[in-house]
């Protein structure tokens, strides 16, 4: 296949494990025999800077021509701490999920065997479990009606029909291409917006007698998470409480900046690590790239390409049983490598498999 790939690296570590996603994605493409061009577009802190707009129409445009687009992280800290600031970074990650209409958000929750003593959970919780859950990602109360002045604010939780049942049936698609179990996360005891979730799950599943749906409180769903991670297989939910529900599972493994993501839906789809721009570790080859790694990996099943993110899966397992790895996940004692060291092992790897 000919690629032609949107790079957005963005801020902080971005650039740098940008870098390395491309190595990678170079490297799969030869290969195989793809062919891949890539367009670079600024974003996020780094576009302000440059024209004021964190996701600026020419990047949007950039966006549009590509068949994919590699994202790595936006934010900065000198807009965390000014409430008052009338541009901000994560504004161009919303602007770009609206505008490219990247409904479905997969965040999958993964396990490294090598790994699991990093978990924060007893091992024997969390060897073997594997969910990936999917945020809905272009509704609810991050895009509903929205009022604030001194004394009273409010966001709107608001979604149609339309936008539920799209959502749902990639729930139910995902759970039939694994272990055919969908849990619906809602709070239908309190919200109405979730009572709507919750009727057209109802409808739904009847068109999908083969998968086993549950429909859960989303209160309960974050417990259950901690205490028993392997009960789930697929999970699809709001926008509001797949934000909050995929930071609780990327530590299950205990290790999120090994965790990728593929934000799909209307137009160009988006692969990215879940990980922030880490501005403390900017320039300073420490930064784990296998969330970006990874992300290639999502990219080519997107396109159906399995051998070509097999491999990739492979190359990431080989360098942490090999310990090639980055400070955040080395053993102590051992080697440490940096960004670009771990990024040129997985290149040589790809080469000579
Ligand atoms: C995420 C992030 C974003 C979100 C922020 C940066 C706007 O937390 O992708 O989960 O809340 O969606
Ligand atoms: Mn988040």
């Amino acid at each position: 296949m000919d690629f032609k790939i949107a790079v957005l690296p963005g801020d902080g570590i971005g650039p740098e494990i940008s870098k390395v996603g491309v190595d990678v994605m170079t490297a799969v493409c030869e290969k195989f025999g793809h062919k891949v061009t890539y367009e670079y577009a600024i974003c996020g802190a780094d576009a302000i800077d440059k024209v004021g707009d964190p996701f600026p129409e020419e990047t949007f445009q950039t966006c549009l021509r590509a068949d994919a687009v590699l994202f790595s992280a936006v934010g900065d800290p000198k807009f965390d701490n000014n409430p008052t600031a009338k541009v901000r970074p994560e504004q161009g990650l919303l602007a770009m999920r609206k505008k490219l209409g990247l409904y479905a958000n997969v965040r999958p929750m993964q396990t490294f065997k090598s790994l699991l003593h990093k978990s924060p959970l007893r091992p024997e919780l969390v060897d073997g479990a594997d969910f990936i859950t999917i945020r809905e990602l272009t509704g609810g109360m991050y895009f509903g009606e929205k009022y604030q002045d001194n004394d009273k604010a409010y966001d709107t939780n608001y979604y149609t029909r339309p936008e539920i049942e799209r959502i749902i049936k990639v729930g139910y698609e995902y759970a039939r291409r694994r272990n055919h179990h969908l849990t619906i996360v809602d709070k239908a005891n309190v919200l109405a917006s979730s009572r709507l979730w919750r009727q057209i799950g109802q409808e739904l599943e009847k068109e999908y007698p083969d998968v086993k749906t549950d429909y859960m409180y989303v209160d309960n769903a974050s417990m259950r998470m901690i205490q028993e991670p392997k009960f789930f297989d697929v999970i699809v939910t709001e926008n509001t409480f797949g934000d909050i529900l995929t930071d609780e599972s990327s530590c299950i493994s205990g290790s999120m900046g090994l965790l990728p993501s593929a934000s799909t839906g209307d137009s160009t789809p988006v692969f990215e690590p879940v990980h922030g721009s880490w501005p403390q570790a900017k320039g300073l080859n420490i930064a784990n790239p296998l969330a970006q790694v990874l992300s290639d990996a999502m990219l080519f099943e997107y396109f159906g390409m399995q051998k070509e993110a097999d491999l990739i899966r492979d190359a990431v397992d080989a360098s942490i049983d090999q310990n090639v790895r980055t400070p955040d996940i080395q053993v102590e004692g051992g080697a440490k490598y940096g960004t670009k060291e771990v990024g040129a092992w997985l290149v040589e790897y790809i080469q000579k498999a």
